[in-house]
């Protein structure tokens, strides 16, 4: 609104804003808004891209009702866990095919993924498997079982307490 010369602003009219306070305001805000969005962005940095995977060396207890030649697997783990008279062993459920997770199954271990099958001691009935599973390190801590999934052991490896 202009005020030609002669005319009195009366007090019921708004005050006019000066347009460089509005260029600063606008500053003010392009700025604040600005280090926000940096903020936020640095917040986000920490975070990893890729989160780790499990480690392959883990502790376990085998269930009180497990039977002698019966299969556990620990939730997560690509590993099944025995427990007979000779002693506890533990066997890969990594395909040797192509890698996919092999299920225990009665009498050994059948893959999802093209069909192999495995004995109970890992060693292929079946292919396109190219070899056994593998039988993995294991040590016995009172009733706690550490596997450790990048050490193979022989087959027929079994350890007691
Ligand atoms: S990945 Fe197991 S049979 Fe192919």
């Amino acid at each position: 609104m202009t005020v030609s010369a002669g005319q009195s602003l009366s007090r019921l009219d708004p005050e006019p804003i000066p347009r460089r306070d509005v260029l600063g305001l606008f500053a003010l805000w392009s700025m604040a808004s600005a280090l926000l969005f940096a903020t936020g962005g640095m917040l986000r940095l920490p975070k990893a891209a890729v989160l780790p995977s499990p480690a392959k060396r883990f502790r376990t207890v085998l269930p009180a009702t497990l039977q002698p030649g019966e299969a556990f697997v620990p939730p997560g783990r690509a590993v099944a866990l025995f427990r007979d008279a000779e002693g506890t062993y533990a066997i890969s459920t990594v395909c040797t095919h192509l890698g996919c997770i092999v299920r225990p199954t009665a009498d050994g271990f059948e893959c999802p993924c093209h069909g192999s099958r495995f004995a109970r001691d890992g060693d292929v009935t079946r292919g396109p498997a190219p070899r056994a599973l593998s039988w993995l390190a294991v040590s016995l801590r009172g009733d706690t079982i550490v596997v450790d999934e990048e050490a193979t052991v022989p087959a027929g490896t079994k350890v007691t307490a």
